[in-house]
């Protein structure tokens, strides 16, 4: 028997993606010019939507669906998917915390040591045939130095844990204080004064849309290092390029930017920036976590249990 209709708008592991199909009745959302004719056609009794972090749903897309009772995002982040709107229609919104908490926080910390220790100029320097004919530039330390986290969540607690090994000093900024034995700054534009190094693992909503402007890079610094693990619509993407070209901040690692998978021309020819394809929760291991989470909060849903990860 067919389970329950079922649109899959983003890709996923080929296991996840073998155990969802053996559940459910699977439809893959077509590229465009073919989606009104799918619409027209199978959008009626589709009750579930499978969707990225990154990539949400829109308002428009769960209008069209009139049976649609849930949407199982297969990611952490929640900010491509209006809230009050699946409230409003009566859809439930899932997530997938905890199980790539520790990547994120693995790559926040590999992009800090990429910027500091020049670790993608150094891999040139090898595979380029240059270190016969001299050493690579000097590199920055990245331990003991001051540590900034906007967004003790926990992302956040978690870059902080790696840090703790690396001595230094640990500052945190974020609508509360909690009771950690970190320095708290109620501030962005202080902590960032106050950092050497400033992690992004806030949430993305409007409230943190552009939080980091050029004020707040500009309290960062020419010695400063931006590391961004979050979205790319928390930084003022324009101020942050041209703080970097003019030199008035010193380097940046960055996972996510403002218009994926597009990445400003700009930040390609700089040596002081590390760049990764949005992939902080891309291992086998955590993406097959994710997987397994997402189709728990489905067959929950369906069976009529609690959600083990709501949103909505
Ligand atoms: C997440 O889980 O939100 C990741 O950033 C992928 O979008």
């Amino acid at each position: 028997m067919m389970g329950p209709k079922l649109l899959q708008l983003c890709t996923l592991l080929p296991s996840t993606h073998d155990t969802l199909a053996a559940r459910y009745e699977v439809h893959q959302w077509p590229a465009e010019p073919a989606r009104e004719d799918w619409l027209r056609e199978h959008a009626a009794g589709v009750r579930a939507v499978v969707t990225g972090g990154h990539l949400g749903i829109t308002n428009d897309l769960v209008d069209r669906l009139p049976d649609l009772g849930i949407v199982a995002i297969n990611g952490v982040g929640y900010d491509r998917v209006d809230l009050d709107h699946a409230r409003t229609a009566g859809v439930r919104v899932t997530n997938t915390p905890d199980v790539l908490t520790d990547d994120v926080a693995d790559l926040a910390v590999a992009l800090m040591l990429n910027v500091m220790r020049r670790l993608p100029a150094a891999d040139r320097h090898v595979r380029d045939g240059l270190w016969p004919s001299g050493p690579q530039a000097l590199a920055r330390r990245a331990s003991g130095l001051r540590y900034g986290i906007v967004g003790l969540g926990r992302i956040g607690h978690a870059i902080a844990a790696r840090l703790a090994g690396f001595g230094g000093r640990i500052a945190y900024s974020g609508p509360n204080r909690k009771q950690v034995p970190h320095d708290y700054h109620a501030d962005v534009t202080a902590l960032a004064a106050a950092s050497d190094v400033l992690f992004v693992a806030t949430a993305a909503s409007a409230a943190t849309r552009a939080l980091i402007d050029g004020a707040v890079l500009a309290a960062l610094g020419p010695e400063g290092v931006l590391v961004n693990v979050a979205r790319g619509s928390v930084v003022d993407e324009d101020a942050l390029v041209a703080a970097l070209l003019e030199g008035r901040l010193g380097g940046a690692g960055l996972d996510v930017f403002a218009d994926e998978p597009h990445v400003p021309q700009a930040l390609l020819g700089l040596e002081n920036v590390a760049l990764a394809p949005h992939v902080g929760s891309a291992t086998r291991e955590t993406r097959e976590a994710m997987g397994n989470l997402m189709l728990d909060n489905l067959d929950a849903y369906f069976a009529g249990r609690p959600l083990p990860t709501p949103v909505v």
